[in-house]
């Protein structure tokens, strides 16, 4: 598996603070049979001011440290941008890394509790310069929570999203669960990734999301955690998610869940 979003690169923000607790993650992570993983620091003003510069210097710190402990997982830089006016002047004067480094895919956090009304225009500014916004763990913020089809104006505009493995397995509670399998079985997620921000409750393991999801649909835990981070990696195509038919709940979906079905449908 490739994990594509998480804070192992030490000191960087709230996530691992030594390169002991990074190296312990690596370890964890390869255990849960990850191979290759994203290091994806917050970018948020004010408080986690990570340049592209030294997310890639700390890159190239952790994989000379994997190197010499013996830990064969493969670091790729990457960041997590929280929601600001400023990432497309960012991207436009190269300021802003993409995941891979490659120029092509931008993470994107909001705000836990909102989403801001100029984050349309935003995702559309970040487009304009080729470059595909990914949306991290929308089941987790508030507004999404409360109505999932505000998720469509994105998707729409061609923003993918990524799962978080805990919401899909209970970790963040049965509401932001519901969230994320009703987006799962929509064909809303490109990706599951860990988030993971030490060895603790919140640590580097896909292999239970990727059970969940292979539950629900032979495959769709393989391309969530392996298929698409490749093809990301490797420069193809991404895979489209599938629209799982929802055989038992069918006939309990009202009449707005089947319209945001028919729009999300509409939009694969
Ligand atoms: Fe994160």
């Amino acid at each position: 598996m490739i994990d594509m979003h998480i804070h192992i690169l030490p000191g960087m923000d709230d996530g691992s603070q030594s390169m002991e607790e990074s190296l312990d993650m690596a370890r964890r992570a390869v255990a849960d049979g990850v191979k290759a993983v994203v290091a994806t620091p917050h970018v948020m003003a004010g408080l986690y001011n990570n340049s592209k510069e030294k997310i890639l210097d700390a890159v190239q710190e952790l994989r000379s440290q994997l190197q010499v402990h013996n830990i064969p997982l493969e670091v790729y830089p990457g960041a997590e941008y929280m929601l600001d006016p400023e990432i497309p002047r960012l991207l436009k004067e190269c300021h802003a890394l993409t995941l891979y480094d490659s120029g092509k895919y931008l993470l994107v956090e909001f705000p836990t509790a909102d989403i801001p009304v100029y984050a349309v225009q935003i995702f559309f500014e970040i487009a304009l310069q080729g470059v595909t916004p990914i949306i991290v763990h929308p089941e987790r913020n508030g507004k999404f929570m409360e109505d999932p089809e505000k998720l469509l104006p994105f998707i729409e505009r061609g923003a993918l999203c990524q799962c978080t493995a805990g919401s899909l397995t209970g970790l963040f509670g049965s509401r932001v669960r519901q969230v994320a399998v009703d987006y799962l079985l929509d064909g809303c997620y490109h990706f599951v990734s860990s988030d993971a921000h030490g060895t603790g409750g919140r640590s580097p393991v896909l292999s239970e999301a990727y059970r969940v999801a292979e539950e629900y649909s032979a495959g769709l835990g393989e391309l969530l955690t392996m298929d698409n981070p490749a093809c990301l990696l490797q420069g193809r195509a991404l895979m489209r998610p599938p629209v799982v038919d929802r055989q038992v709940d069918k006939g309990k979906l009202g009449f707005w869940s089947r319209l945001w079905r028919k729009k999300i449908t509409a939009t694969r």
